[in-house]
Parts: structure tokens; C-alpha cells; sequence
């Protein structure tokens, strides 16, 4: 018998969000051992050091449940950036918040406003909240800010912007958000989701937001990570500072126990291993830059990035390069989902796993394209 209950008519439309395709994948379907992963923008390093000695010592509490909003991370994360714990919630990822702060404000019809390229989420969830997403065009693929608070209207309820962007890795200046939060309804919440700003922070001009802007605006609310600088994607911790009434109201409607036990323990750590995240973006810097070099000499047209990897024109369209690659356990991101069939995004790795990529690509492309623009 077939099943008979019919879904919210919201999901009928909705995508299924497509992560990276994982090593142990690659390595079952094409019977390959040696496989290198390019396409989540994760850390080539591994994890914080400091964390994972936390993380096993702490594993040893796992019969028990952890606190649920995750006091003494949202304690360190008060400290370290100098804001009362009440502005921090943790989420089991950033992503999870992305849904929360869908949950909690979003009704059927209200408006959501989003960049073309954005980062894919934002649109996912507000979708699934029956919302109503706008769309507003990139200036060399950047969000255009002015555009976007043009696009608001008094039933607009987020405006997301993830600066630096994923899958195009520009950023916004601290001049530019500034205007959007004073052009923008004040009913309208502006999310700036910073999951890259260790690789941008050193960009003049780039913002210092939880430093300056969230004291100052209450309806912005800025997030952050431990998947990528920090190297802890597989523990799934992220976090969002904002208004304390705005936390209140995402942290009604989160999972009981949404951040496991040792997840909560390893992040406090990984807040002092300074070290770490300085060789993390120290090693991104050099190695981000031989890798554009490389693709570049290869005929991809690569953009400026703020980031762990490159947004790049590929002389073949991206999903026949991905697979072109992944015959040679190699594994990148097309970006179809984007609607972007010709563009690829790379994730910097190790020098070594960046030199295996320049030659699979090499061997990928048809002799002599030419440059691409
Ligand atoms: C812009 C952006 N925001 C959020 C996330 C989600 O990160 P998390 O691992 O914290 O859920 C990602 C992941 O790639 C991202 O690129």
C-alpha cells in the first residue's frame, strides 16, 4: 500500500542540501585506496591539538548526558570575545542555527533576503518555513549590499549574508555592512555568518563584528564555527552572538542536548590553541596562493579568495571535471547546485595534496585550453 500522508507542501520543493562526497565513498564505488578530499573546506591540518586531548579525556563522561545549552562554552565564548554568555547560543554546527533563527522567525509568506551565490542554506531552510526567498544579484560575484537592502520591504524578517562567501570566497567591507544595518527595516534581522573569518580577519578593511557591530545594532546577529580554522567539522559546534532576547528565543526551540558531551569540553580548549589557528592560516595563505597560481596556469579563471579555497571558471564544466577527478581520487565541489555548471570550488590542502590536485587536473583537462576569463 502506498504511504498516504502527504509532507508540508513547503518540502515538495525543497533540495536536499549535497555535502562533499566523503573519501570512504569514493574509495567503495571506484575501488580506489588513495583519495584525497578538496570540496567541504576543512582543515588539511587535522584538528586543534588542544582540543582532541580534551576531546578524549572527556569521552571517557559519555554515559552521561551533556548540559543542554552548554554553559561553560558559552562561559569561554562570553570571555573570549567579551560579550555576556547570555549572546551565545551553540548550535550542533552553525547550520543548526542557520535553522533555528528559521524556526523562530519565520512564518509562511514573510520574506527572506539572500544573495544569488549565497551560501545554499540560507535559502534551504527559509524554504522549508514556507518563506519567501528573495534573490538579489552579486557585483563580481560579491553580495551586493545596496542591492540587498534595496530588495527589503517591511514583511522582510532575515537577511543573510555570509561574509566571506561560500562558494565565492569575496567578502564585504565593514563600510558596507554598516550601511545594509542602517538601511535595513528594523524588523528585518541581519545573520552575517563569519564560518571563514580567521582567513579574512587580516583584510584591511574587513569587519570586526562582534568586537564593534553587534553591541551597537540589535538586530544583527553574527555567526561562527569550529568546522574550519579550528579543524573540528566532525564534531559539529557552532555558535551565534547576538541580542540576549534574540539567544532567549533560539534557545527555546533547540534540541534538548544538541551539542554532545566531549564536543562541548574540546571546544573550550580549542578557544586557546591560538598556535594552531595561526598555522592553519598561515599554511592556507602560502598554499592558497600555489594553487591559484597552478589552476591559473592551467587555464581556470580563479578568484580572489578570503577563505580555505578557490572559486574558479573551469575550462570544462565542473561536473565532468569533478568526475574526471574523482577517477583519479581526487575529490573537488561542482557547483551545479548553485547554478553554476561551469565554476568548481576547491578546498586548500597540504602541499602535498595540493601538488596531487595540479597534476590530476593537468591530466583532466584536454591538452591546451584555452584560458578561460
Ligand atoms: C558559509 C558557511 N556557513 C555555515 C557553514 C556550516 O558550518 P558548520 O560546520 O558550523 O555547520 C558552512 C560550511 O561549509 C559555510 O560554508
Amino acid at each position: 500500500m502506498a504511504f498516504m500522508t502527504p509532507p508540508r507542501r513547503a518540502l515538495r520543493e525543497i533540495f536536499p542540501y549535497q555535502p562533499g562526497k566523503s573519501i570512504a565513498s569514493v574509495q567503495r564505488e571506484l575501488g580506489l585506496r588513495s583519495v584525497i578530499k578538496l570540496a567541504s573546506n576543512e582543515n588539511p591540518l587535522g584538528p586543534s591539538p588542544r582540543a582532541m586531548a580534551v576531546y578524549r579525556r572527556a569521552g571517557k563522561s559519555n554515559a552521561l548526558y551533556p548540559e543542554g545549552a552548554s554553559p561553560e562554552l558559552r562561559a569561554a565564548l562570553g570571555r573570549f570575545h567579551t560579550v555576556r554568555p547570555e549572546s551565545v547560543i551553540v548550535g550542533n554546527g552553525s547550520d543548526e542555527i542557520i535553522r533555528l533563527l528559521c524556526e523562530a522567525f519565520l512564518e509562511t509568506e514573510d520574506e527572506v533576503v539572500v544573495s544569488q551565490h549565497g551560501f545554499i542554506r540560507f535559502k534551504q531552510q527559509a524554504a522549508l518555513m514556507g518563506a519567501r526567498v528573495i534573490e538579489v544579484p552579486m557585483t563580481d560575484w560579491t553580495h551586493d549590499l545596496e542591492l540587498m537592502a534595496k530588495a527589503t520591504s517591511p514583511r522582510t524578517k532575515l537577511v543573510f549574508v555570509a561574509n566571506p562567501n561560500n562558494p565565492t570566497g569575496t567578502y564585504n567591507t565593514s563600510d558596507e555592512i554598516s550601511a545594509l544595518l542602517k538601511a535595513a527595516p528594523k524588523t528585518a534581522l541581519v545573520v552575517l555568518d563569519e564560518a571563514y573569518f580567521h582567513f579574512a580577519q587580516a583584510i584591511p578593511g574587513y569587519p570586526r563584528s562582534l568586537s564593534d557591530l553587534v553591541a551597537e545594532h540589535d538586530n544583527l546577529v553574527v555567526l561562527r564555527t569550529f568546522s574550519k580554522a579550528y579543524g573540528l567539522a566532525g564534531l559539529r559546534v557552532g555558535y551565534a552572538v547576538g541580542d540576549p532576547e534574540l539567544v532567549g528565543w533560539l534557545d527555546r526551540i533547540r534540541m534538548p542536548f544538541n551539542v554532545n558531551l566531549p564536543a562541548q569540553q574540546a571546544c573550550v580548549a580549542a578557544l586557546k590553541d591560538f598556535t594552531f589557528v595561526q598555522r592553519t592560516v598561515a599554511l592556507n595563505e602560502a598554499q592558497r596562493a600555489f594553487v591559484a597560481r597552478g589552476m591559473g596556469d592551467l587555464g581556470f579563471g580563479v578568484g580572489e579568495s578570503a577563505t580555505n579555497f578557490v572559486f574558479a571558471r573551469s575550462p570544462l564544466p565542473g561536473r565532468e571535471l569533478f568526475k574526471a577527478l574523482l577517477r583519479q581520487g581526487v575529490i573537488v565541489r561542482p557547483l551545479d547546485e548553485y547554478g553554476l555548471p561551469q565554476f568548481i570550488r576547491v578546498s586548500i590542502g597540504t602541499p602535498t595534496q595540493n601538488k596531487t590536485l595540479l597534476k590530476a587536473l593537468h591530466k583532466a583537462l584536454p591538452r591546451r585550453s584555452a584560458a578561460v576569463a
